[in-house]
């Protein structure tokens, strides 16, 4: 028997009990004729003692232990006489009677605590510690926790969660695909799933009804603190159903998690077009934790003789409350921020609005102080407050204004990790014009549903036709996404059509949906969330690196077992792969 305690578990009713305790020596403490080892597992940290006049030898094996060593101890519960209170078992004590050395241990890189000296690569590296780490391994407790609380949610409402293949074909989702080469069939590949759309698809057309799994899906695209090239979704469908349907289901799922996990009860999710999401936000995920909407003045903004407002499609303004007091250096800071090539302003006005009344912006020259006002009242402005303004192509600006919102709102303190705002966004657009290629592509991809009443506009102004699409987003993140689909083999045709597919390539690729359609397929819908952004929102994290056991970095690479790697010139001939230009 290696231990029949954890170390997180013995507390003062324990006092007197022989216990025997097993785990990893985080601390060792001298002072005088004692010896303190701090003993950790995963359920939390236990002091040892070790008194020099009472059993020297066994001190003087406690000096000898070294960080990271795992062993065993055997000993009495004892009272402490300084208390700890900041852990749970920091009123008692083990007095050591006996230790065996499971397995001695080499000095960790870097110290396992939640305030490590271990940068970023380095810990990446050596992730295993880092997992002893209690802030990671926190976090992965909390990910299986949303997982097991996302299957009771949907097992008790009849969802069967069902495994889908790994090596598919190409799915259109729109980023790239993984590829996996085929030695059974040369010259073939497969490809991994983006997600598993058309199999659950197709699982409808089977009668499964209602169906969900939480499942890896892989994308190649570039890496950005929300993204990683494998990734979990909880990926759901169901049969029978209208948006209404699906909305009220995964909204409730959501509410569950944060119930369940977090204690908060959540108001019923306000809903907002994606084209209001547009004009209010310049985001198809607006942070709704704060307002500061945009506002549009390029109205009260012409025939001054100022170039650079007349000649924008666009003048868009947002009212940072309180900031009128910014200072020139404050003022500059934004102003560099906006011009970074990520964002790519050309330039930021900007109008205080001065406590004493008075008005003063960046272009006084043009602009007189009723101009000003009129802008203010427009922003809804008052005294003490900030306008900020930029102007250009309608949707760039907004997009740059969008970010100077989220950045303003960070430096506001608007954005708080602990405050939730859940938000629907609806109607997004079917499909989304390559103004290069001059060609249409599908919005969400090519099996949503258009808006029974925009059918008729495929034809004639398919930019215009509305989806029956959502996505979910909380605090500015797109947590998840889904849409209604299409049942129809025909209007499935019309899309592929309309995305400019011929009949033959359409079939080729799609046809086994299009001929299972035919078989009696029933309208269905669903949605996919992303398990570890959601995971990440909860735990309050900046990147969902963080929530996931072994992620990779911002290359795509594993640093830990450094993959991808290269493979023996054998398994490429097996595999009948040539790579040219191996140098580069
Ligand atoms: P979508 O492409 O919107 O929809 O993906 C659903 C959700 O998955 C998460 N996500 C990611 N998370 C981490 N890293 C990534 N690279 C990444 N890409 C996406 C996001 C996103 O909202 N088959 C459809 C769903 C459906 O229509 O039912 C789909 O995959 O949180």
């Amino acid at each position: 028997m290696y231990r029949n305690r954890t170390c997180g578990e013995l507390r003062i009713a324990d006092v007197n009990k022989e216990v025997t305790l097993s785990g990893w020596v985080h601390k060792i403490r001298k002072m005088g004729g004692m010896t303190f080892v701090d003993l950790r597992d995963r359920y939390g940290v236990t002091q040892l003692s070790f008194n020099q006049e009472k059993n020297q030898e066994l001190c003087e094996q406690a000096n000898r232990l070294g960080r990271e060593w795992v062993i065993q101890v055997t000993g009495k519960v004892e009272e402490r006489s300084s208390k700890n209170p900041n852990i749970p078992t920091g009123e008692i004590e083990i007095a050591v009677t006996a230790i065996v050395v499971l397995n001695a241990a080499q000095t960790p890189p870097f110290t396992i605590e939640t305030e490590t000296d271990g940068g970023d690569d380095l810990r990446m590296k050596y992730r295993y510690l880092d997992l002893r780490r209690n802030v990671v391994r926190k976090n992965l407790e909390l990910r299986h926790k949303m997982a097991f609380e996302v299957r009771k949610y949907l097992d008790e409402r009849d969802f069967l969660e069902v495994e889908t293949p790994v090596l598919i074909g190409s799915t259109p989702e729109g980023a790239r695909d993984f590829i996996v080469p085929s030695r059974m069939n040369p010259g073939e590949f497969y490809a991994l799933p983006q997600s598993p759309q058309l199999f659950k698809q197709l699982l409808m057309v089977s009668g499964f009804d209602r169906y969900f799994q939480i499942v890896k899906c892989f994308r190649d695209e570039d890496l950005r603190a929300d993204r990683q090239p494998e990734f979990t979704q909880i990926d759901c469908e169901m049969s029978f159903v209208q948006q209404e349907d699906v909305l009220n289901m995964f909204e409730g799922l959501t509410k569950h998690l944060f119930k369940t996990l977090k204690g908060i009860d959540l108001p019923d999710f306000p809903r907002m077009s994606y084209a209001d999401a547009m004009r209010q936000y310049g985001s198809d995920k607006p942070d709704i934790r704060f307002e500061m909407k945009f506002v549009e003045i390029k109205d009260l903004t012409t025939d001054r003789g100022f170039g650079v407002f007349d000649s924008s499609e666009y003048v868009g303004a947002i009212c940072a409350q309180g900031s009128a007091s910014y200072t020139r250096k404050q003022l500059d800071e934004l102003t560099d921020f906006v011009k970074r090539p990520q964002i790519g302003a050309k330039g930021l006005i900007y109008v205080r609005y001065n406590e004493d009344g008075s008005l003063k912006s960046s272009v006084d020259k043009f602009y007189s102080e009723s101009d000003l006002k009129a802008w203010a009242e427009r922003c809804n402005a008052k005294p003490g407050d900030l306008i900020l303004v930029l102007s250009g192509e309608t949707e760039k600006t907004q997009k740059q204004l969008s970010e100077l919102r989220l950045e303003m709102g960070s430096r506001l303190g608007l954005r708080d990790k602990n405050n939730y705002k859940c938000l629907w966004v609806v109607d997004f657009p079917l499909l989304e014009k390559d103004e290069e290629l001059n060609r249409f592509f599908a919005k969400h991809h090519p099996f949503t549903s258009p808006k029974p009443e925009d059918i008729a506009l495929l034809d004639s102004d398919p930019g215009a036709v509305r989806a029956n699409a959502y996505d979910l987003v909380i605090n500015g993140v797109e947590v998840g996404g889904g849409s209604i689909r299409i049942h129809d083999s025909a209007l499935q045709q019309k899309m592929f059509s309309v995305l400019g597919f011929t009949e033959e390539r359409a079939q080729e690729q799609f046809g086994f949906l299009m001929n299972a359609f035919k078989y009696g397929a029933p309208p269905h819908g669903g949605i996919a969330f992303g398990l570890d952004r959601l995971v990440s929102i909860f735990a309050g994290l900046d990147s969902i690196r963080d929530c996931i056991a072994f992620p990779k970095n911002n290359s795509g690479r594993d640093v830990m077992i450094d993959a991808p790697s290269r493979i023996e010139q054998e398994q490429l001939d097996e595999l009948g792969l040539v790579i040219v230009n191996r140098e580069k």
